[in-house]
């Protein structure tokens, strides 16, 4: 019998362990440091090495315990999991309201739970006398995968529940996910050892999930949210609302996210303002379930056969879509990267219509093994471009074309480059039409001189027909240039001489960027504004000079340089100040809404190098460190972030993910 000291010291250690979990796991507010919960975590193991009779089955040391098995075994749900039933408009969710209201005959508003529906991997947990019993997959919806071992290596799954007037007998419905960051992370590594990558977040989740040995799921970054509860001994509910707010007081994950809404219009109002925050979420999800709050509604209304009638799946729409590669074809930048690009049968794609999806670049085509002929699955997030994820290998008839790299500029036809270690190719010739093209886009985009209607069409046609050489000789464009060209009514031409003569006074900053210099962008440019105040000062200023300006390294300094040192450049330059173009200097410094403010970043960010947010953060009078003290105000937490997070964390510092530090810097990443 061990001594009862020890016996009561490993119990209070449980519960200190089971509390600090919860604090860290599901509320994201720990109380102690990482290296006070380890401390707590080694006594305990300690202890249970040396009296492995004080092991319990619910010990935080148990997590990762199990067997491989041989196969899972079946299990029935004690109350069928339920599917729903999906709306893909706004007409539809109105149909559901009035269904309901025809069902109830009541034309009463009603109240709905709305919550983001998580795609991932729908789970049963069943807690018996406060104590994870056992978990179980979906499966058919009566009887699914028991997976109880897998279940309890995630750390946001409560071994033991918490809080009073606890049931006897509690099942909870929730969904296995992955973050998107950790899921492109497993798939980096898993590529790096030759293993197949998997297609999306939802699908490494039910693979970690159904891994028949714990220890390999116990290393796969899973995490819970739950949504519902099935069979309830013991304790009773009146809304969904109620059940929500006690299963986080008992400790288990719910989605912060969720809300309530009176009346169907609030609720799709609800759909729409998640469906512009989706892509800043750290996890995905496909849509927006509404439910009906009242419990006692929710019984009068019932299940149809699969699903109930007081709740709808009500999607996003699909960011993912699959259509089959017609040619790969290279594009030429403004740099004169050239970028392998998938043309491809039209399709939808998150509201929109594309035919065409990045290949990034030579090795990326080669990983991928993307052909000519190749059924692909695309996805499009946000505002990015299209790309191609995966090739559907099962759809090869063998007909399929591999791509080859030109060795050939497919504009000008000049030999294509790529200097050894980089992904890159590139045309090395600075008159090929292709780089003028972009150079001409680039220079009239909305962050540089903002010129309205120099569309690709047009600047096509400008260069095809000699009009226009170089970006200066915009200027010199007249109305009776452009009317002669294909579908160019009076009006229009009028209205783009107009807005290109608009433009002759850019600040300084916009100029720099609308340069199109290598490495130099609009951060980075307006940084360069209010360091050197005027064109020339800059064009004068020598390497040291320029890494001096925060945010300039060596890199950029030496691309800035080689742009004035070349002839063709500052004649170019000197072409647009005869033209009438004047940038004006910043004059008065520019405002300054981060002064004061200090900033730490860890880990990878997705949108944005590391160079360019401290750019960002500098250019807004802010400061950059790189070791978090109580001084520092944000830490900007990415990927994979090292132990300056857990530190921040114990001081309290505001921690910032990459959606919230776009926002902050007024960058929609
Ligand atoms: S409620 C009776 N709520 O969607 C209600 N489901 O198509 C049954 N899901 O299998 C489900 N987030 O995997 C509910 N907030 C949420 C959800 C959610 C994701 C999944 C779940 C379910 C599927 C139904």
């Amino acid at each position: 019998m061990v001594d009862k000291t020890i016996q009561e010291r490993a119990a209070r250690l449980r519960e200190l362990i089971h509390y600090h979990d919860y604090r860290y796991y599901v509320l994201d507010r720990p109380e102690i440091s990482d290296a006070e919960y380890d401390r707590l975590f080694r006594e305990l193991e300690e202890l249970e090495a040396r009296y492995p009779e004080l092991v319990t089955s619910d010990s935080p040391t148990q997590r990762v315990g199990g067997r491989p098995a041989e196969k899972f075994e079946s299990v029935a749900h004690r109350q069928p999991m339920l599917s729903l039933e999906n709306a893909f408009s706004e007409g539809e969710a109105r149909e559901f309201e009035q269904r309901l209201q025809r069902f109830l005959r009541s034309q009463a508003g009603l109240s709905y739970v709305v919550e983001p529906k998580m795609d991932g991997v729908a789970v049963n947990l069943v807690y018996e006398n406060c104590h994870l019993a056992w978990g179980a997959t979906r499966g058919d919806g009566f009887r699914g995968e028991n997976v109880t071992q897998n279940l309890k290596t995630i750390r946001t799954i409560p071994l033991k529940l918490q809080g009073d007037k606890l049931p006897a007998l509690l099942e909870v419905r929730g969904e296995v996910y992955m973050e998107v960051a950790q899921f492109k992370k497993l798939n980096r590594d898993r590529e790096a050892r030759g293993e197949p990558a998997f297609a999306n977040p939802r699908n490494a989740a039910a693979g970690s999930l159904r891994q028949l040995d714990p220890a390999v799921t116990a290393g796969r970054p899973l995490k819970i949210f739950c949504y519902g509860v099935g069979e309830v001994q013991g304790g009773e509910f009146a809304s969904q609302w109620e059940v929500l707010q006690t299963l986080q007081a008992w400790g288990l994950r719910v989605n912060p996210h969720i809300d309530r809404q009176q009346g169907i219009e609030a609720a799709i109002a609800y759909h729409h303002r998640l469906e512009e925050q989706r892509h800043g979420l750290p996890y995905e999800i496909d849509g927006v379930v509404i439910k009906v709050d009242s419990l006692e509604l929710q019984a009068r209304l019932g299940v149809k056969t699969r699903s109930p009638r007081w709740a709808l799946a009500y999607k996003f729409k699909a960011t993912q879509a699959t259509t089959q590669v017609k040619k790969i074809i290279v594009q030429v930048g403004r740099t004169g990267a050239v970028t392998p690009t998938a043309v491809m049968t039209p399709v939808e794609v998150g509201g929109v219509t594309v035919s065409r999806a990045t290949l990034h670049n030579e090795d990326e085509v080669v990983r991928k093994d993307v052909r000519e002929g190749d059924w692909v699955l695309i996805q499009r997030a946000g505002d990015v471009i299209p790309e191609v994820v995966q090739v559907i290998a099962s759809q090869r008839t063998g007909q399929e074309k591999p791509f080859k790299m030109p060795s050939n500029c497919p504009v000008c036809d000049t030999p294509l480059v790529r200097p050894p270690g980089e992904a890159v190719t590139r045309c090395p010739n600075p008159d090929c039409s292709a780089q003028l093209k972009r150079a001409i886009r680039h220079f009239a985009s909305k962050g540089a001189m903002d010129i309205d209607g120099l569309g690709e069409k047009i600047v096509e046609q400008l260069v095809e027909n000699g009009l226009v050489q170089d970006v200066a000789d915009l200027y010199r464009l007249q109305v009776t240039d452009l009317t002669p060209l294909e579908r160019f009514a009076e009006k229009s031409a009028q209205n783009i001489v107009q807005a290109i003569r608009g433009s002759k006074k850019p600040t300084l900053g916009r100029f720099i960027f609308a340069l199109g210099i290598r490495y130099v962008g609009e951060a980075t440019a307006n940084l360069l504004a209010g360091h050197f105040c005027t064109l020339q000062a800059l064009q004068e200023a020598g390497l040291e000079e320029l890494l001096r300006v925060e945010g300039v390294g060596p890199q950029v300094a030496g691309s800035i340089r080689e742009y004035f040192d070349n002839a063709k450049n500052r004649a170019l330059l000197t072409k647009l100040l005869e033209a009438g173009v004047r940038p004006e200097g910043p004059g008065r410094p520019q405002a300054a809404p981060l002064a004061g403010k200090t900033f730490v970043f860890t880990g990878g960010l997705q949108h944005f190098s590391r160079e360019e947010a401290k750019a960002l953060v500098t250019a807004l009078g802010g400061k950059v460190s790189s070791s978090v003290s109580a001084r520092t105000d944000y830490v900007v937490v990415g990927e994979e972030p090292g132990s300056k997070y857990a530190k921040a964390r114990e001081l309290g510092v505001e921690i910032l993910d990459e959606a919230d530090f776009g926002k902050l810097v007024g960058r929609k990443s």
